[in-house]
């Protein structure tokens, strides 16, 4: 339990450790240890509306390597990880990418400053590829576009996989995420790839409302959308197979298959024309 009357540290202050994050609340789903009383207890709860949330960190992290995969074997090399999570160990963005192209560039984004600093001394690149970081809130999308770890690589003009993987539910309507997604690709080449993923409501209404007041007990919004949401965000990008799905369907690999309502997430990989 964390006691709030004791005296808060400058250190516990700036890092935010006395209250729940999304990240280390996602850590601790997959069995991470990177995670404090506060995210513990918000998880719990959260846990306790939606028993299979577990399942659903899982799948959605399968999904994103998944997706990373595909797009280095398409043939894609710049990568923007907007919100990279906290490190698991040998399998983030730049592992799986660069096990495919050796000069994959990853830019690793998030606003958590304890992701940051985990990412830079456990996300390293390869010699031929490069990796950077960005301490920055998607909801300040230029303080991204416009970042010199971005507008600097002498890349520009190639296509860039920009992964929104399980960010876009942490955005409520009146922030706009269509226009958030606008303003992230706006200036992106021709041939970039949109990947999104998103909580849903679909399958068990009232677990994901339990589940959403958990969360706003600890002070995070989640929005979860419908289907046709979803597919709305993408506005008319065109779409790759198998479309907007659940991510344990999109382009699985094993045999078995986690049945959709336990995992509760859509998936998706936009190709901007
Ligand atoms: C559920 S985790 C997903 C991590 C990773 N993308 C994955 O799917 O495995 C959500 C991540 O989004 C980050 N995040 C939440 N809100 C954010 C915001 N407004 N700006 C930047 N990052 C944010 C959190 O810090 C966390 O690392």
């Amino acid at each position: 339990m964390t006691d709030e009357s004791a005296p808060k540290t400058h250190a516990s202050l700036e890092i935010g450790i006395n209250r729940a994050h999304p990240a280390r609340m996602y850590d601790y789903y997959l069995g991470g240890t990177t995670n404090f009383d506060p995210d513990r207890e918000a998880a719990d709860a959260a846990l306790t509306a939606f028993p299979t949330l577990r399942t659903t960190a899982r799948e959605n992290r399968a999904f994103l390597l998944r997706a990373v995969e595909h797009l280095a074997r398409s043939g894609i090399r710049n990568f923007v990880d907007m919100d990279t999570g906290i490190p698991a160990p040998g399998r983030n963005t730049h592992h799986v990418a660069q096990a495919i192209r050796d000069d994959a560039r990853v830019v690793y984004v998030d606003n958590d400053p304890i992701v940051l600093t985990l990412a830079q001394a456990l996300l390293t690149s390869g010699p031929r590829g490069s990796t950077a970081y960005i301490n920055a809130d998607l909801r300040r999308p230029e303080s991204i576009t416009q970042h010199p770890e971005l507008t600097r690589t002498p890349t520009t003009d190639e296509p860039v996989a920009l992964l929104l993987v399980a960010i876009l539910h942490f955005i409520p309507d009146d922030q706009n995420p269509l226009d958030l997604l606008r303003r992230l690709t706006g200036r992106l080449p021709s041939g970039s790839r949109p990947v999104i993923s998103h909580a849903t409501d679909d399958y068990d209404p009232q677990g994901w409302a339990g589940l959403v007041r958990a969360y706003a007990d600890a002070g995070i919004t989640v929005r979860p959308r419908s289907l046709h949401e979803v597919a709305d965000l993408l506005g008319d990008r065109e779409i790759e197979e198998p479309g907007v799905v659940p991510v344990s369907q999109w382009r699985p690999t094993g045999e078995t298959h986690t049945d959709p309502a336990l995992v509760s997430c859509y998936g998706a990989v936009a190709r901007k024309t």
